[in-house]
This record gives structure tokens, C-alpha cells and sequence, in this order.
């Protein structure tokens, strides 16, 4: 029996995961750690913080299950995307990593749209310039760090930070490469246009390589540390949306992933490099070998709930708080909730975006208000549906939920109610980690492609069907929630981020 191993660097922690080769969960390790907002929109990490987490999950994940090294037949990498890593010529750490929820390159986002033309932007990349992406980050520094800059020889993200300590090679994914703003969406490689129209030379990009690939091999020095063993091979992996949806067994057309974790993700698999002619998804390459994907990203999805509970029920449980608003009818006797409350990415790219309830009366109970929270977070994700329905994508087939809110069925209900579609659950709870674990199968030869690890590894478990007295009435209350935010917009401007 071969074991594969995932290792997923996030924003919180690095989780190490063990499975076997039918892709049952053997172990896993987690090592937290936490991030710094050293100025008000910044958000930083030291790289050397992910490398000490992963050397500790991982033989975390060997001790507790009693596996060697020489068990393991590869590894797989995944990790928050879009970090912006900066290494000297000697593979030294120039300055903390700017992370994906750093705000500070608005500016920056102007200049690309400029130097490369908003339309040739989108037809080469299939994107907008966002905030989070990585190309404002690198023009961030060069403005403002040019000494930093000047040293500057390599540009990685997190996770290929981890794969240059465990192989000392550079390289990265096609999914992760994408959240660069710097891939041309159809050659799958570095856009030549836009590293010219941006002036960043193409030799401090590592070379992008397809999701199972095999990029390198676990060092001696590294073997020691961990206790894997020299020599074991590391495939690309994929950015966490990426391998997440392998670890759902969303890799196929027609199949859509719907996390809903603090962030809400909108993920379908696409043959073809489509995008969207606004840049209002993201058009990313797959961790799947010739596929795409479309992606609709709402920042605070089940993360409005975690407000909403701590602010006005705090210490109360999520059963409980939830249960009452289950009585509740459907579009709760006329109250809207807009969940912006970190601002917003799809529909609407704005920082300046906030949350709010709308149509209060004093009929309203608390039971009311948690329900207009769950429809609000629903109505926003459709709004990811609906662009991706407007880009050609009317088959949708099944739409596989996960994420910490997915485990209410009320919540449920409801986005089955306003997507008007079935939501299905599936037997895999680990996410990107368990993604990357099945790519390592795949570079390990042990699964032929990614197609055959998901069908072997993930099966569905639930399913939650539309009722459609209930997908009738919200027809009507989604479109009065759409209406919303272009009416508060003048709103939000004059508020600017105060608070
Ligand atoms: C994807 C995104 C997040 C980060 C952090 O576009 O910004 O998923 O990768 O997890």
C-alpha cells in the first residue's frame, strides 16, 4: 500500500494530510500561526513561518499514523493563492509575503488597467486587476520598496515557497500561476504582453507546470528533518480553490463546487479558456491537465453568520440560533440583508462595499434576521451563478456544497431554494489538502488521471432538493436584493472606510 501526502499552506495554518491509495484519511497534522496587519488594509506572513508549520505537520501526520517515509509515494502541494514571495538571487527572503486579503494596492490595479489596456487585461490574463491578485503587489514594492525590489530575483507564491525548501527546485502551478495576473489564460504560460506592458522581467518567474507534474524531489537535508525520504517526488499541485474542487470531485463540466466557509466560492470546471467580457469572475486555469475555470469569490459568506452570532447571539450555538428561522417564511416577511461587511470581490469589486439590513419593521423578530442573513449570503452567491450563466454556462448538473455553513440543512434548503438547483454532499471534508493529496496520486502513476482519483476517492452522500413553491417566491426577492447595492453604492462612497 502507497500513501500520498497533501500539504495545504493557508492563511491560519499548514496542514499536512495523509490518505491511502482508495483516498481514506489516514492522518493529519495542523500547525497554526496567524498573520500581521502591521498597517491598516496590509496583511503579511513570514515565508519561514510556513516552513516551520509544514516540518511540524508533517511528521506530526508520520507519527501519529506510524507511516515511513519510504511509504509515500509523492507529495502534493496546495496553498492560499496570489501571496506575493520575494527572493534574492541565494533564495533568501527579501521581505514578509503580502497576502491575498491585502488591500493595499488599489492604486496600483489603475496603473495595470492603464499600461495594459483594460480589454487586452481581460483577453490576455481573462481577468481584472484586483487588489489581491499578485502583479499590483510586485509594482507595489518597486514603487515603494525599491531597494527591496532592486535585490529582487525570484518571485514564488506560498506554497512554491514550500516546494523550494523541500526541493530546492523553483516552479509553480497553472492554477496558482493564474491568480498572478501574469498567465496568458490560453497558452497556460507567462503572458509575454503583460510581463512587457508591466516590465517584470519574465526570468524571476518560476516555470508553470500542470497540476499532477512531477517538479521536483525531496532533498537529504530535508529528509532528515522530517522524516520523509529523499528523493520523493513533489507534484505542482494547485492554488486551495483548485485543489479544493479535485477534493470534491468538481473537475468535470456541469459540476459546480459552492464552499461555504468565511469566504463563499463559486467553482465551475470549463474545456474551453472562457472568461468573463467584465472581468467580474475569475478565469483561471485548473489543477486538471487542459481545463479551466470560471470563479465567483464573496468575501463573507459564512463569515456573515460567525458576525451576526457573535454580535447579537454571542455563545449561542449555531442549532440553536439557526433552528427558529427555519419557521420563518421565504424571503423573511419582506427583510434584506446585504452581507458586504468586509467589502466585496464578485459581483462587485469593492472595498468599499458594506453590509446591511434593509426593510426592518417592528414585526421582525431575531428569528427574521437570522434568516435574512442566510438568504442574504445566498442571494450574493447566486449572483456568482448568474454571471457564470451569462458566460454560457446553462448546464449545471450538480452543485457540490462544502465549507464549515454547508453543514446546516436549513442552509441548505435554502441555497437550493434560490439557486433553484440540487445541492449534493460528498464523503470528502478535507479540502484542498485532500485535492493535492489525490494530484500526488496522480504524478505518483497510482490513479491514470485526475478524472479516475475522483471517481474512486469521492462519492456523494446527501442531496437537497428546490421546492418550488419556495424558488418562486425568491425569484422575486432576489431581484429586489440586486437592486440594492447600486442604491446604497452613493452610500458607501460618502462612509469611505471610515470604521
Ligand atoms: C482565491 C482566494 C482565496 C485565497 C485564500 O482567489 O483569494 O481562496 O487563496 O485561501
Amino acid at each position: 500500500m502507497a500513501y500520498l501526502l497533501g500539504i495545504d499552506v493557508s492563511t491560519t495554518a499548514t496542514k499536512a494530510l495523509l490518505i491511502d491509495e482508495q483516498g481514506a484519511v489516514v492522518a493529519v497534522g495542523a500547525t497554526e500561526y496567524s498573520y500581521d496587519t502591521p498597517q491598516p488594509l496590509w496583511s503579511e506572513q513570514d515565508p519561514p513561518v510556513w516552513w516551520y508549520g509544514a516540518v511540524q505537520s508533517i511528521r506530526q501526520a508520520l507519527e501519529t499514523s506510524g507511516i515511513k517515509g519510504e511509504e509515500i509515494a509523492a507529495i502534493g502541494l496546495t496553498g492560499q493563492m496570489h501571496g506575493l514571495v520575494l527572493l534574492n538571487g541565494d533564495g533568501s527572503v527579501l521581505r514578509p509575503s503580502i497576502l491575498w486579503n491585502d488591500q493595499r494596492t488599489g492604486a496600483q490595479c489603475d496603473e495595470i488597467r492603464e499600461r495594459v489596456g483594460f480589454k487586452d487585461l481581460i483577453r490576455y490574463t481573462g481577468n481584472n486587476a484586483l487588489t489581491g491578485f499578485t502583479a499590483p503587489k510586485i509594482l507595489w514594492v518597486r514603487e515603494n520598496e525599491p531597494e527591496v525590489y532592486e535585490r529582487v530575483r525570484h518571485i514564488l507564491l506560498p506554497k512554491d515557497y514550500l516546494r523550494y525548501r523541500l526541493t530546492g527546485e523553483m516552479g509553480t502551478d497553472k492554477a496558482g500561476a493564474a491568480g498572478t495576473l501574469l498567465l496568458d489564460l490560453r497558452t497556460r504560460d507567462w503572458s509575454t504582453e503583460v510581463l512587457q506592458a508591466l516590465d517584470i522581467p519574465r526570468e524571476y518567474l518560476p516555470p508553470t507546470h500542470e497540476g499532477p507534474e512531477i517538479t521536483g524531489r525531496v532533498t537529504a537535508s530535508v529528509a532528515v528533518d522530517t522524516g520523509l525520504k529523499a528523493g520523493t517526488p513533489v507534484v505542482a499541485g494547485g492554488g486551495d480553490q483548485a485543489a479544493g474542487a479535485v477534493g470534491v470531485g468538481a473537475v468535470t463540466e456541469g459540476i459546480v463546487s459552492l464552499v461555504l466557509g468565511t469566504s463563499g466560492v463559486v467553482f465551475a470546471t470549463v474545456n474551453e479558456p472562457f472568461y468573463e467580457p467584465e472581468g467580474r469572475l475569475h478565469a483561471f486555469s485548473h489543477s486538471v491537465p487542459g481545463r479551466w475555470h470560471l470563479m465567483g469569490v464573496m468575501l463573507s459568506a459564512a463569515g456573515s453568520l460567525r458576525w451576526y452570532r457573535d454580535t447579537l447571539a454571542p455563545g449561542m450555538s449555531y442549532d440553536d440560533l439557526l433552528a427558529p428561522a427555519a419557521d420563518v417564511p421565504p424571503g423573511s416577511e419582506g427583510l434584506l440583508f446585504l452581507p458586504y461587511l468586509t467589502g466585496e470581490r464578485t459581483p462587485h469589486p469593492d472595498p468599499l462595499a458594506r453590509g446591511a439590513f434593509v426593510g426592518l419593521t417592528v414585526r421582525h423578530t431575531k428569528a427574521h434576521m437570522t434568516r435574512a442573513v442566510l438568504e442574504g449570503v445566498a442571494f450574493g452567491l447566486r449572483d456568482g451563478f448568474e454571471l457564470m450563466k451569462g458566460v454560457g454556462l446553462s448546464d449545471i448538473r450538480q452543485v457540490r456544497v462544502s465549507g464549515g455553513g454547508a453543514r446546516s440543512p436549513i442552509w441548505r434548503q435554502i441555497l437550493a431554494d434560490v439557486l433553484n438547483s440540487e445541492l449534493a454532499t460528498v464523503n470528502t471534508t478535507e479540502g484542498a489538502a485532500y485535492g493535492a493529496a489525490l494530484l500526488a496520486g496522480v504524478g505518483a502513476g497510482v490513479w491514470p488521471d485526475v478524472d479516475t482519483a475522483c471517481n474512486t476517492a469521492i462519492s456523494v452522500t446527501g442531496s437537497t432538493q428546490p421546492n418550488p413553491e419556495a424558488v418562486a417566491q425568491y425569484e422575486t426577492y432576489y431581484a429586489q436584493y440586486r437592486a440594492l447595492y447600486p442604491a446604497l453604492k452613493p452610500t458607501f462612497d460618502a462612509l469611505g472606510d471610515a470604521g
